[in-house]
């Protein structure tokens, strides 16, 4: 199975209610299956080209996957765009541009402080999300837990201990021992290819030191990141910003071993480590 179809069964898994708990921050109201319900349909009927769709999904996925799915469709703490009335009634950005740049603070959605060409990218992603969604039936789709049984955790627990190197990170000595009790099927599926910090509120500030073109280095918090621009504030308490092509960076992310992962299972290998996890109790 190839890179894009392995992200393609996590993206599924993302947008699968039974991979949630049930009332989130989105709102999702308690024991109401929110594929019961129909999503608003958009107000206004608008086309993005291909290259500004393109363009905002990177951004998308990097800046607002991780909480919203890499496909809007919901994740770690976001609602559901592609079901959201904000986003049924905006038009090229006019609802949504304002919400992106001053954030809801204190319902969890950051301010982020974007250009307005960022912003119209992800405006573009995310109407298309919605279309797709919307074609798609905008019912969301489901997975049978029984397909995930297709695995062998013998040799997942191999690759758990080998080539997975997972054995590195996760030691049988802890909780991790009875993670296969605490979650199940699709829950504990999630939890393996999108784990979270468990207070990410109190998680310490992740470390990024640069490396000038000059060969000097400066080490400090992350401050912001995307692919054009790294800022990190230093010892002193200043924030140093860098063109990201000019420079090479190390960010420590404690979570950057299960991003890379998800390029690297194949669809075998992921469920095999699967039964493994799930044999754990
Ligand atoms: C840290 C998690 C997090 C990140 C990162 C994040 N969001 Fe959110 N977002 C949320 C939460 C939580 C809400 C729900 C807020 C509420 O209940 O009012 C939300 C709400 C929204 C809404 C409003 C939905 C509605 O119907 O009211 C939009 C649109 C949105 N986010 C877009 C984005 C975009 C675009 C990005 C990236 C630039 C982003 N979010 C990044 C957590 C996040
Ligand atoms: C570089 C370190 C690292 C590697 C390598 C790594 N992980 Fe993780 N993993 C983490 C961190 C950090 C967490 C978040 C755990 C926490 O907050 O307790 C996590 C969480 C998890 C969780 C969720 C556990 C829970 O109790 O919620 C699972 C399941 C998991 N990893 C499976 C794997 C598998 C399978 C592999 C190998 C393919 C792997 N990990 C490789 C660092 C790593």
């Amino acid at each position: 199975m190839h890179r894009s179809q392995v992200i393609g069964l996590a993206a599924l898994i993302l947008a699968t209610p039974s991979a949630y708990g049930q009332a989130g921050p989105g709102g999702r109201a308690a024991g109401q299956s929110p594929a019961a319900k129909r999503p608003p349909a958009t107000k206004h009927a608008q086309s993005y080209s291909a290259a500004q769709i393109q363009a905002g999904e990177s951004r998308f996925v990097s800046q607002c996957g991780f909480c919203h799915g890499r496909d809007a469709q919901g994740g770690e703490s976001g609602p559901d765009l592609t079901r959201s009335p904000l986003v049924a009634e905006d038009m090229r950005g006019n609802k949504l541009g304002p919400l992106i740049l001053s954030g809801r603070p204190a319902a969890g959605m950051p301010a982020f402080s974007l250009s307005s060409t960022d912003v119209a990218a992800i405006v573009a992603f995310i109407h298309d999300a919605k279309s797709k969604a919307e074609s798609a039936g905008g019912g969301r789709r489901t997975v049978d837990a029984e397909d995930l049984l297709t695995g062998n955790a013998e040799a997942g627990k191999q690759y758990f201990n080998g080539a997975g190197g997972c054995a590195k990170c996760h030691s049988l000595d802890g909780s991790f021992a009875t993670v296969g009790a605490r979650f199940q099927g699709l829950a504990l599926l999630q939890r393996m290819l999108y784990p979270r910090i468990r207070d990410r509120r109190a998680a310490a500030p992740q470390v990024v030191k640069v490396t000038t073109a000059a060969g000097s280095t400066v080490t400090g918090t992350l401050a912001y990141r995307d692919e054009f621009t790294i800022s990190l504030v230093d010892a002193d308490g200043w924030t140093r910003t860098f063109p990201a092509a000019s420079i090479k960076f190390e960010v420590d992310d404690p979570l950057l071993a299960h991003s890379e992962q998800l390029g690297r299972y194949t669809d075998q290998d992921m469920h095999d480590v699967f039964a493994y996890l799930q044999s754990l109790k």
